[in-house]
């Protein structure tokens, strides 16, 4: 096959969500999930994980992250319905962000941070990136990702804390 040939098929393969940025935007907003998940660290976007990572994630809420993020039963039930509506697998999610991408069937990640996908496209940030005094943690997503509030992580969108920088290696994209 010539590589022409190859390009095209790859794209004939893609959902067509996948390729439109509009599509990697906000996912629905959910004040109750905002509030009760966005207290300690930003509302992860559902699209982050998929549906099985929340579900396990919901089951333990008393020892979340060496924190106790327990709510009241209907509240945990909304919460995890709204996640997993919204999640990574979910055909009909906002957008799959790439997240899936390299991930095991059936694996259940319970760090977006840990996901093969986020660890491949931070990469070119170097380790030092999250020791930085802004930064601290790869979880903390609203250091660079300036509307990560909102869901949305697209590299065009990213500001980085001074003096961070990115290896020259771009690997943005959707997918
Ligand atoms: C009482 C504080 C608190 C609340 C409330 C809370 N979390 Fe967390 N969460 C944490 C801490 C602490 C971490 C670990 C952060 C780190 O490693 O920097 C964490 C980490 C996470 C991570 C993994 C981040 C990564 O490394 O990829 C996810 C996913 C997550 N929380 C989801 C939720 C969800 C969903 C809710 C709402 C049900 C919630 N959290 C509510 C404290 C909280
Ligand atoms: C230290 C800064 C920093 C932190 C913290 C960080 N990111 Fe990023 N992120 C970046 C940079 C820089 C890029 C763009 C990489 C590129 O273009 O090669 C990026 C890219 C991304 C992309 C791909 C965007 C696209 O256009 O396809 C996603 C998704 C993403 N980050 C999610 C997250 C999530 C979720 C968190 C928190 C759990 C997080 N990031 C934390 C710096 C950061």
């Amino acid at each position: 096959m010539t590589r022409l040939m190859l390009l095209a098929a790859l794209l004939l393969a893609l959902p067509a969500r996948a390729m439109d940025r509009a599509q990697c935007l906000p996912y629905p907003a959910n004040a109750k999930y905002t509030e009760e998940c966005g207290s300690c660290h930003v509302a992860y976007s559902p699209s982050l994980l998929p549906a099985r990572s929340w579900r396990k994630i919901m089951t333990d809420l008393e020892r979340h992250f060496d924190s106790d993020a327990s709510v009241e039963e209907p509240v945990r039930l909304a919460l995890e319905q709204h996640l997993v509506e919204h999640a990574s697998d979910n055909e009909d999610a906002t957008c799959r962000m790439g997240m899936m991408n390299r991930m095991l069937e059936g694996e259940a990640p319970l760090r977006i941070t840990e996901t093969p996908y986020f660890r491949r496209i931070h990469r070119p940030l170097g380790a030092q990136a999250w020791k930085h005094a802004k930064v601290g943690s790869p979880a903390n997503c609203g250091a660079c990702h300036a509307k990560a509030a909102a869901g949305r992580y697209v590299s065009s969108e990213v500001r980085l804390p001074s003096p961070l920088k990115l290896a020259d290696r771009r690997m943005g994209g959707c997918m």
